[in-house]
């Protein structure tokens, strides 16, 4: 397949995703998946991110449209992973730019909530359940750790974009607008990956 045709193929499976499982709620929050992950997008790109930021921010819960649970299950005590599914997923076709911010937004949640009681404070209902699940605020070992990611400080903005995308009735540009932010970031890999 060539490069072009195998680039077209990637944006028409997540065209496809958003299509089927999109208009789910996203857990807990008065927006749908397919409104977080736009209004993500559009704060990235409000900030003049570069488009492989974009690119995370507007798949960053991907995982939620991958896996069979269903979108309340952490009520039930189930940490979905999502961003785990997520990043796997993606890094099929995507640089560490894209993957590695979307695997570490959970991570950056648990570094915020340990050095920043503030945030905590302010974390919605839903998030601080999840929280729980997803082990809690990080030890100093933890912390460390995270911060030793070369793409922490990324995590940490794509975090900011995450919870600020709860907004009910937000207006954004439609998915296919920011589709040619990932478009770009798929044809700047190398030809293996395409
Ligand atoms: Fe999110």
């Amino acid at each position: 397949m060539s490069p072009q045709a195998e680039t077209q193929d990637i944006l028409q499976e997540i065209r496809a995703l958003f299509a089927e499982k999109g208009n789910e709620m996203y857990a807990g929050e008065a927006v749908s998946q397919t409104e977080h992950a736009l209004q993500a997008a559009s704060a990235a790109e409000q900030e003049e991110a570069p488009p492989e930021l974009i690119t995370a921010a507007l798949l960053h819960d991907i995982g939620h449209l991958l896996h069979k649970h269903d979108e309340d299950c952490a009520t039930q005590g189930i940490d979905d992973l999502h961003e785990r599914i997520g990043a796997a997923w993606l890094k099929k076709y995507f640089p560490e730019a894209v993957t590695e911010p979307i695997r570490l937004h959970v991570d950056a949640k648990r570094y915020r909530c340990a050095t920043n009681a503030e945030y905590l404070s302010r974390l919605s209902p839903a998030s601080v359940l999840s929280l729980e699940l997803q082990g809690g605020p990080f030890d100093e070992r933890g912390q460390q750790q995270f911060e030793s990611n070369p793409w922490h400080l990324e995590a940490l903005r794509l975090r900011n974009w995450d919870e600020a995308a709860k907004i009910p009735g937000l207006e954004t540009p439609e998915l296919e607008y920011f589709l040619t932010s990932v478009q770009r970031v798929l044809q700047q890999q190398p030809g293996d990956l395409n």
